[in-house]
């Protein structure tokens, strides 16, 4: 470890990762853990936020996330690696910042409209105004759910300042979309000191690393929810014919006519898995390859990445014990780093003496 400075991050167990997943943050964490002291967990309180009615495969699902987590190198001797719910101390202070946080806050909060237009639009699929087009606000006016913003959804942010101020987390390695929540956690910080005159929590900051962007099959985001993923530990026959069938330049109709390979998803995965992709983007502008043989090669150099994996995922799936001892260990670890904190904000409080 090249410093002392601590890194928290964390992930909602929506099931098996995808690359987009693996490529945007994972293999940023597996970087992480040897220059940082690392905090990486389960976000299952994070995830009864929006799903607290179907909690059926919830254990299951951070199950599979931590395999997909130590088959991708993140290591149990590097890093805290936790369930977030394993830790009480973080509902205990949950409850306590969330008396300190103003509810305008988390009203403004940008990512709060997003999703909420989100689960709209994912509970009222096929009944929604507009077509693709059409920006989501316009296709879910009028829709309104009681079921769907929680006080819990709400204080999303909270419970996510709790995560990372509970450990005095200096940085935090998140994606653009969530520097709004960075922010409050921030600004919860720095109230607390405000109105109880101690530091006991760190501002953490953001920690932008330039990860590879990775499209879906169909050239959106790739998102569980948008059914374009390719699965980390997917059957390799079946990423060959999710590859055969990615999106590329439309203009491009005959295989030696010119094209332009941004905003084509078979470049955006040559620019991860081909090192030559700087001559692939020349060949595909002059027209000197077709898109078929393009996808050929592209899943030819990703199919040995992706079979070690599958083989290296198998190792860990089958040794529960180990997985078992290393949740143990997590949340014993988790624990001591929080207790402390805790302990300090309930004494700045007055709560306890
Ligand atoms: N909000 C993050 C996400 O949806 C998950 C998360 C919860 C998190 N708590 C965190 C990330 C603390 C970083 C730090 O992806």
């Amino acid at each position: 470890m090249t410093n002392n400075k601590i890194v928290v991050s964390g992930m909602r167990p929506t099931g098996r990762l995808h690359l987009g997943n693996y490529h945007g943050a994972l293999k940023n964490w597996v970087a992480l853990q040897k220059d940082y002291r690392c905090f990486f967990f389960v976000a299952d309180l994070h995830a009864l936020t929006t799903a607290y009615d179907h909690t059926q495969s919830l254990a299951h699902n951070g199950e599979d996330m931590l395999i997909d987590w130590l088959t991708a190198g993140l290591d149990p001797k590097q890093a805290t690696i936790f369930i977030q719910s394993d830790v009480p101390e973080v509902s205990e202070l949950n409850t306590l910042l969330g008396m300190i946080t103003p509810l305008g806050w988390l009203l403004r909060n940008p990512t709060y409209k997003d999703q909420i237009q989100e689960l709209l639009a994912r509970k009222y699929a096929g009944q929604l105004a507009g077509d693709e087009n059409t920006p989501l606000a316009e296709r879910v006016k009028g829709l309104t759910d009681e079921d769907i913003s929680s006080f819990g959804f709400l204080g999303y942010p909270v419970l996510m300042a709790v995560d990372i101020l509970i450990h005095r987390a200096e940085f935090v390695p998140v994606g653009q979309d969530q520097t709004a929540h960075l922010e409050i956690a921030r600004d919860i910080a720095r109230r607390f000191k405000d109105i109880y005159g101690e530091e006991v929590f760190v501002e953490p900051k953001p920690l932008f690393t330039s990860v590879a962007k990775v499209p879906g099959l169909d050239g959106h985001k790739m998102s569980k929810s948008y059914h374009n993923t390719i699965e980390l530990g997917e059957d390799v026959d079946s990423v060959r014919k999710k590859v055969m069938s990615m999106y590329t330049d439309p203009n491009k109709k005959k295989a030696n006519d010119p094209a332009n390979p941004d905003g084509c998803v078979v470049y955006a995965f040559h620019k991860i898995y081909n090192p030559n992709h700087q001559t692939r983007c020349a060949q595909c502008k002059e027209g000197a390859l077709g898109c078929v043989a393009c996808k050929k090669e592209l899943f030819a150099l990703m199919e040995p990445e992706l079979s070690a994996f599958n083989e290296r995922r198998k190792i860990f799936e089958a040794d529960k014990a180990q997985l078992a001892q290393m949740v143990a260990q997590g949340k014993e670890a988790a624990r001591a780093s929080a207790a402390p904190v805790l302990l300090a904000a309930k004494k700045a409080m007055r709560i306890i003496k």
